[in-house]
């Protein structure tokens, strides 16, 4: 299958009949034709150390925006929300670690213990989350997110700042400032 075959599935189909059970996603995706082994061949390695995952757009419009992640080994993205989408993420490849996290009053609290997810295990994303993956050696997941993620928030731990970056920037700090469209130190 062809990258340009990718974009003629119906992705905000099987994101809206997911999202009422997502264990049925990676069911509707190799119905669709989208298999483990297509999706493997297709991620991409992050060029840069400081980005956890090489980011491959497979589909995107205004409704929906599906990004493949090749996870190095034991990286992790920073803590960040998804703007005004909410989606499912599928970890196709290796066990991931999730943990959630909360903003108030100027600190950057851990909500609870990481979540284990084993390979082939689907996430729920909701807009109002903070969160971050990590996988535990390497990973693939892929993301699909409704709609496209605009406004997306990064908190940068080590400067203490809360970065709203470009719609084509990772859950990274990103090192380029034109990706920062805005930035808010912690109180
Ligand atoms: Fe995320």
């Amino acid at each position: 299958m062809l990258l340009q075959d990718l974009s003629q599935r119906d992705w905000l189909g099987i994101l809206n009949q997911s999202l009422l059970t997502p264990a049925l996603l990676p069911v509707l995706l190799v119905n669709n034709g989208v298999s483990v082994e297509r999706l493997t061949q297709l991620a991409r390695m992050s060029l840069n150390l400081y980005e956890p995952y090489g980011r491959h757009i497979l589909y995107k419009s205004p409704e929906i925006e599906v990004m493949l992640a090749k996870w190095s080994y034991r990286s992790a993205a920073s803590p960040h929300n998804h703007g005004y989408s909410r989606g499912l993420i599928w970890f196709l490849k290796g066990d991931f670690n999730e943990q959630h996290f909360q903003f108030s009053k100027g600190q950057l609290n851990a909500v609870g213990a990481p979540v284990y997810f084993a390979e082939g295990d689907v996430a729920t994303v909701v807009s109002s989350d903070i969160h971050s993956c990590s996988p535990v050696g390497e990973g693939i997941s892929l993301h699909l997110y409704s709609p496209a993620i605009q406004e997306m928030k990064v908190w940068d731990l080590a400067n203490k700042e809360t970065l709203t970056v470009a719609d084509e920037c990772g859950a990274w700090v990103p090192q380029k400032s034109d990706l920062i469209i805005k930035r808010v130190k912690w109180e």
